[in-house]
């Protein structure tokens, strides 16, 4: 794939596709990682010459009170601050129009803007071609750095690229994609994959294409409970997808054919009722071994014996890639087996490799973020890459 180091952007128009699709609370941006990773690319295209022309969606917008609070004002003014040079916000709800024509007429070698939320135009998640066209007609080179929307098809990561000239991608696209590509298709082994979060249901293909290519897969989490009830164990008042069980046989007897270590919670941390509200640090916990778990109870976390032998897994591993809770972690009384999960992936020599999403923050809570090898800013587009699909965002800069 050809990257920002292939090309020369010398005085030319660089529309730049981020990821600025960042949480914001009252208006401040509660987790700026994305745009940290974003600054090599943009600071290579500045010192290059370029006339850099930012882009990026932000949330989900479907009212039009949506386009009063999702706006892409309080990046602009973050990535100021970051870059030490002004980034000028220009913005329309047509995100592309007269006036952002003007501006990028107006802008000098090395100058930076960034456009309004993408998704302001009701076409960008339909890969409409008016509006790619219109992204198109404003540059005269597309790099696509947004490796968090590499799963989605839209007008400003994947429509806009078949209609320029020159598309490549950026460092941080290129970056996600080696050590989550190297990870699956050519790991230095042992390879442990571990997976949590609450549902099975999300991670079906990620579970039976690790399976392949991992030699332990670990999970925990709430979908753990599923597994445990098709090995025939009482859950109680667990999380479970009923409709999953035979899929969760066909896994552990996937793992049995090929030879495959399939590593399942041998105790919990049981509850009597889910905490309301969920971080509530009065409720109380009881530890049940996994095959004799309380029928009046509810399984929240991986218990001890299973921290202990999951740590061990890590120990001996070259490879390691982590995506999904191991419990309620949101709260404090619950977030011990995820806890414990980062501190063993922090303490390994292996190359560690947190899949985005809740085990990305959680890692970043927890101040590990300098002790892994590779923190992905992709949720959804880092599970679809450990499907082993083609990101249709990867793939557009890949046609040129
Ligand atoms: C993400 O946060 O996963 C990406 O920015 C994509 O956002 P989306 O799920 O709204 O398409």
């Amino acid at each position: 794939k050809k990257s920002v180091d292939d090309i020369n952007v010398k005085g030319l128009r660089v529309l730049c596709r981020c990821d600025f699709n960042v949480p914001l609370k009252n208006g401040e941006i509660t987790d700026e990682n994305r745009l940290v990773a974003a600054l090599p690319t943009i600071k290579k295209l500045i010192a290059d010459g370029g006339k850099v022309i930012l882009c990026s969606h932000l949330g989900k917008v479907k009212t039009e009170e949506d386009k009063q609070t999702k706006t892409l004002a309080p990046v602009a003014k973050r990535l100021t601050e970051l870059l030490g040079q002004e980034v000028k916000f220009v913005p329309s709800l047509e995100v592309v129009d007269d006036t952002v024509r003007a501006a990028v007429d107006a802008m000098k070698d090395g100058e930076v803007i960034l456009l309004e939320n993408t998704r302001f135009r009701a076409e960008e998640t339909k890969n409409g071609e008016a509006f790619s066209k219109d992204l198109a007609s404003i540059c005269d080179v597309f790099v696509n750095d947004a490796f968090g929307t590499a799963h989605r098809a839209h007008c400003s990561n994947v429509g806009v690229a078949a209609l320029v000239d020159t598309a490549v991608v950026g460092y941080l696209m290129q970056k996600e994609i080696d050590f989550l590509g190297n990870a699956v298709e050519n790991p230095v082994r042992p390879f442990v994959a571990i997976l949590g979060g609450a549902k099975v249901a999300d991670k079906l293909n990620v579970i039976s294409n690790l399976l392949e290519k991992c030699d332990t897969l670990i999970i925990g989490g709430g979908m753990a409970y599923t597994f445990l009830k098709a090995k025939g164990y009482e859950i109680g008042k667990s999380l479970v997808d009923e409709t999953k069980l035979d899929y969760c046989k066909e896994m552990m007897e996937k793992a049995e054919k090929l030879g495959k270590k399939l590593l399942l919670p041998v105790d919990s941390v049981m509850i009597d009722d889910f905490p309301n509200p969920i971080d509530d640090p009065t409720i109380a916990t009881t530890i049940c071994d996994a095959d004799k778990m309380d029928a009046s109870k509810e399984g929240c976390d991986i218990g001890p014996k299973t921290i202990e032998l999951y740590s061990e897994a890590v120990k001996t591993a070259k490879t390691v890639v982590w995506n999904g809770p191991m419990g309620v972690f949101e709260n404090p009384v619950l977030a011990t087996g995820t806890k414990a999960v980062a501190a063993a992936l922090a303490e390994t020599d292996a190359t560690t490799i947190i899949g985005g999403g809740d085990s990305a923050a959680a890692v970043n809570q927890l101040g590990y973020g300098d002790k892994m090898s590779h923190i992905s800013t992709g949720g959804g587009a880092s599970l679809e890459f450990l499907e082993g699909k083609e990101l249709p965002g990867v793939a557009a800069a890949n046609d040129k």
